[in-house]
């Protein structure tokens, strides 16, 4: 089960590509988990991709479509869910070439749709934890202990891009740069809709009925 996932920031991206992975066993792929640890770790990645993922602005796409390539290529990756990647037509052709390449297609595009005013309130209220990248909102799913991890104990953080101004700037760049690809997927026949408002249960029940005839 090849799946990805695109969305405005905020929709549940991460939130619903963790569970849909656990159920179908398959890894979970979040480009944007894996840039800030390169960030933290100081890599050459991070270094090149900080200024970028910090100001809200896409990384360019030669650097990303380099770093899915090797990470696609390791023996666990016979299925994944993609979180965050592609996230421009230029990834989404190198994406298929990979895949095609591979024998091993898409076998959907999932388009979680949560209106405007939604995703702020979810990105203002949103703590994640640095160890290992859940993400918690102070008022729909906040953590047991206050600020703590529920899993590993970690200290929650608001993340660098969470900032009002570049959570707008986001959505900006989302709109004139990944929204194109609701199009491509669709020409593609590849694209499931899903609307995302509700509690992350419902929204996962329904993905899951979107995509379970492709399974
Ligand atoms: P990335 O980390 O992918 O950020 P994003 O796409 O902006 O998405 P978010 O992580 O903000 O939101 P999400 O949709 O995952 O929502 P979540 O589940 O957390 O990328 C960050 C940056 O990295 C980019 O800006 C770019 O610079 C760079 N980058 C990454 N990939 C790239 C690429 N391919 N090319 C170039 N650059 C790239 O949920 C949000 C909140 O809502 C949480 O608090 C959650 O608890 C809450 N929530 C979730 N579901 C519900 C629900 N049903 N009801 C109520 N609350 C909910």
């Amino acid at each position: 089960m090849r799946l990805q996932i695109i969305g405005p920031p905020g929709a549940g991206k991460g939130t619903q590509a963790v569970r849909l992975a656990e159920r179908l066993g398959v890894p979970h792929l979040a480009t944007g988990n894996l840039l800030r640890a390169a960030i933290a770790e100081g890599t050459e990645l991070g270094l090149q991709a900080r200024e970028f993922v910090e100001r809200g602005d896409l990384v360019p796409d030669d650097l990303m479509i380099a770093f899915i390539a090797q990470r696609i290529d390791r023996p666990d990756c016979n299925g994944f869910v993609l979180d965050g990647f592609p996230r421009t037509v230029v990834q989404a052709k190198a994406l298929d070439d990979m895949l095609e390449e591979a024998g091993r297609p898409l076998v959907a595009a999932i388009h979680l749709d949560v209106p405007e005013g939604e995703l702020l309130r979810r990105l203002t209220g949103r703590r994640t934890c640095p160890t290992c990248h859940r993400s918690y909102h102070l008022e729909s799913s906040p953590p047991d202990v206050d600020e703590v991890c529920d899993d590993d104990g970690s200290r929650l953080e608001i993340r660098a891009d969470d900032e009002p101004d570049t959570v707008k700037h986001r959505l900006v760049v989302y709109r004139a740069e990944t929204s194109e690809l609701i199009g491509y997927y669709e020409d593609a026949g590849l694209l499931v809709h899903v609307l995302g408002v509700g509690s992350v249960d419902e929204v996962h029940e329904r993905m899951w009925a979107a995509i379970e005839d492709r399974l």
